[in-house]
């Protein structure tokens, strides 16, 4: 029972590692990191369960040794120079390896016959309460672990259930991470399923750290995309209740096959999303039934990843505290009038970022800038981190300057677009 359980427990808290992993490196080069946290993960990841110190390795090691049909947890190489030397202050086995003074692989050997641990090279390791027998073959020192110690480690991985392999290094700090964000009314891309599953894993592995987390979806639920919608909607006098996720995404891509030979659909939709945004009654109810027809969406592929976002505070949600924030910037002469337009210049940036345009209609980078401010207000980060893909980095360098323009960002605040 103990051995299922342990096995549980690490299947399940190792998952979303797992899933970053076939994600590929991106997350190991995260800036964020420390060299030391990036380490603990690689290691973490070698030997399939969440095991940062060494007493946690050899838990691993121990359920494996006591119960071989439990492969998840098997280590395939330990590189342990390291991590024995630290364990050197207190056992024989690190001692011998300080001595021997260059990093020593001690190796998993695939053979029972082979002791628990091997590692090439001679010397002198005693029998005592950790290690039950040691021998000399073939110029490898093979050695067996005490069954009554690998049984002690297995209690505390049982024992500490859920929080088996957890730290304290995040203690005090917290971490906002933003991921997902997928837009109503377009298809969920695979940029977004991207974002999710690392942002996911982020937000795990911080809160397994021990910072405070705070998990956020930046829907893409305002915006010029409703005027295309609005447009085509009326249009093809199809009344809201009849829309379906598919209906809409064929809306979406027809306007963008029609509107490259017609100029005037790209215009008829701007006054689409000024009537949303002056508060149309029509306007609006159709983009009620759109961020419906699409959270019922999304909220079947988060089902399905088993995903769980704790916030979705999508970008209309910042329609009031946009306007305070624009009003904010011409006041204090960060937001000046260019073209009909509003645009914040940026240090270090040749384009300037825009708040609003000619028409009247708010931007994208508008909402973000209420959003920081926001964010700022409600928890007050220590870390901002934005998974969101590489084809933003101008609107987030653009943006994160312009915040700090505002004030909107705290002293050694940390702003991440990965
Ligand atoms: N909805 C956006 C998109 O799909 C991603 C949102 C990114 N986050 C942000 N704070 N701008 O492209």
């Amino acid at each position: 029972h103990a051995v299922h359980r342990a096995r549980e427990l690490a299947v399940h808290q190792h998952d979303p590692l797992v899933a970053l992993l076939h994600l590929g490196q991106e997350f190991l080069h995260h800036p964020l990191l420390a060299e030391r946290d990036r380490e603990e993960i690689v290691e973490r990841a070698e030997i399939k369960v969440l095991a940062p110190k060494q007493e946690d390795r050899l838990a691993a090691l121990a359920i494996e040794r006591l119960h071989h049909d439990v492969p998840v947890l098997v280590a395939e190489r330990f590189d342990f120079g390291e991590v024995a030397r630290e364990q050197g202050r207190r056992h024989q086995l690190g001692e011998f390896i300080e001595k021997i003074g260059e990093p020593v692989k001690l190796e998993h050997p695939e053979r029972g016959e082979w002791g628990d641990w091997a590692f090439y090279g001679e010397g002198s390791v005693q029998p005592d309460e950790v290690v039950e027998k040691v021998e000399s073959v073939g110029g490898f020192t093979n050695i067996w672990l005490q069954k009554s110690y690998l049984v002690s480690q297995m209690e505390r991985v049982i024992e500490e259930s859920d929080r088996f392999g957890s730290s304290k290094l995040g203690e005090g700090k917290s971490v906002l991470v933003e991921y997902s964000s997928p837009n109503i009314a377009k298809p969920f891309g695979i940029g977004h399923l991207r974002s999710t599953i690392i942002g996911q894993a982020l937000y795990n592995t911080y809160k397994f750290l021990g910072y405070g987390v705070i998990g956020d979806n930046h829907l893409g639920d305002w915006g010029t995309q409703f005027g295309k919608i609005l447009y085509m909607l009326d249009g093809e006098k199809i009344s809201s209740s009849d829309l379906t996720i598919e209906k809409l995404e064929e809306l979406y891509v027809k306007f963008h096959r029609l509107a490259h030979k017609n100029e005037e659909m790209g215009m008829a939709a701007r006054k689409w999303f000024w009537k949303l945004e002056n508060g149309d009654p029509g306007a609006r109810k159709i983009w009620r039934a759109c961020v419906d027809i699409s959270m019922a969406e999304f909220n079947r592929i988060y089902d399905l990843l088993g995903v769980v976002i704790d916030n979705a505070y999508g970008e209309s949600f910042y329609e009031a505290a946009m306007v305070e924030m624009i009003i904010e910037a011409k006041k204090r002469q960060v937001a000046k009038l260019s073209q009909g337009a509003w645009v914040v210049e940026v240090p270090g940036s040749r384009t300037p970022l825009m708040l609003v345009k000619n028409d009247g209609a708010t931007t994208y980078a508008a909402r973000d800038l209420a959003t920081l401010k926001f964010r700022r207000e409600r928890w007050d980060p220590d870390i901002i981190i934005y998974e969101v893909g590489a084809e933003q980095s101008l609107h987030f360098a653009q943006v994160f300057g312009a915040a700090r323009r505002l004030g909107y960002v705290r002293e050694g605040v940390k702003l991440i677009h990965t």
